[in-house]
């Protein structure tokens, strides 16, 4: 399963006149891999989003499932049960009693049978580490933010999506909420499905992204993986984004002078890289 972006433009139309959005757009996002975009407000981020989820349809270009032109009549159906979109800040959607009947209305609106609501709300709630005995029943909005989220995240992987379109999930969260997202999504991607994120934070690109797409005013500023994309600190530093918080620490001890290797993005490589320069059973901190 592969949902590909071939030179996708999109213009904005209104009354008071046209946006040009997005500029020859192409991504793909395959099983199993997560596609990060980064880009500063207004760079045609969640615009993006909406045309992968065939929510708006390009001025220019093709969004393929497969291989097929979303815009064709039997693939739409397809799309609605293959890529799931969770919008920026998607608790402010709940609205139902008790957390499982949220978690169930896309599915159930799908016609699914009331047993098969039931089992896959069990474990859409499993996925995003809510535990059905203790939540189902609660209302969503007695929950802390964090947990709303998940609820809501809860209701898009319930019509169970092979790919999953996410905008900015962790934005707003505690530190403890938002390491739970990074578990949860990596999880997710373990399992097979496909993750488009849009992010702002370069802590979860390193930690999660296989691909990196840098959007800066509707057009592609670069891709890549995150190693490729993080070596060129100062392309993202242009476009005042900045790099991961271990590749920051790692940058400042090579200039103390240690050996450290480049590509260290995530906290755990920067620990291991750290480790392996201090001789086994000395306990020897090379002078720092
Ligand atoms: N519904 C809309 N009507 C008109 N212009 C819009 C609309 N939504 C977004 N835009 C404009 O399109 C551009 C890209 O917006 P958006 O995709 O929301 O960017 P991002 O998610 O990266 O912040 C911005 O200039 C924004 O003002
Ligand atoms: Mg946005």
């Amino acid at each position: 399963m592969s949902l590909v972006c071939e030179h996708l433009s999109y213009t904005y139309s209104s009354h008071e006149g046209r946006i040009e959005a997005l500029r020859d757009i192409s991504c793909t996002v395959n099983e199993g891999e997560c596609l990060a975009i980064i880009g500063h407000t207004g760079s045609g981020k969640s615009t993006l989003l909406q045309l992968m989820c065939g929510l708006i349809s390009p001025t220019a270009g093709r969004v393929l499932l497969d291989g097929e032109d979303i815009t064709s009549k039997s693939v739409r159906r397809r799309l609605h049960t293959e890529v799931g979109m969770a919008f920026q800040y998607p608790e402010y959607q709940l609205f139902a009693p008790t957390v499982a009947e949220d978690v169930g209305f896309a599915a159930r609106n799908a016609g699914l049978p009331a047993e098969e609501v039931t089992r896959r709300v069990r474990l859409a709630m499993e996925r995003v580490r809510l535990d059905y005995e203790r939540y189902a029943s609660l209302s969503p909005f007695e929950l802390s933010g964090g947990e709303k989220r998940r609820v809501a995240l809860a209701g898009v992987i319930a019509t169970e999506p092979r790919i999953l379109l996410l905008d900015e999930p962790a934005a707003g969260l505690d530190p403890a909420g938002r390491r739970e997202m990074d578990a949860i999504l990596k999880r997710f991607t373990q399992s097979g499905m496909g993750i488009v994120m849009v992010t702002h934070s370069m802590n979860d690109v390193a930690r999660l992204a296989q691909r990196v797409l840098v959007l800066k005013d509707g057009s592609e500023v670069e891709q890549g993986t995150p190693l490729e994309i993080f070596a060129r600190a100062e392309d993202l530093r242009a476009i005042n984004l900045g790099v991961p918080q271990a590749e920051e620490y790692a940058a400042t001890l090579r200039e103390a002078g240690l050996p450290l290797p480049a590509g260290l993005l995530t906290l755990e490589s920067l620990a291991d890289a750290l480790a392996a320069l201090t001789p086994v059973g000395e306990g020897g901190t090379h002078g720092l």
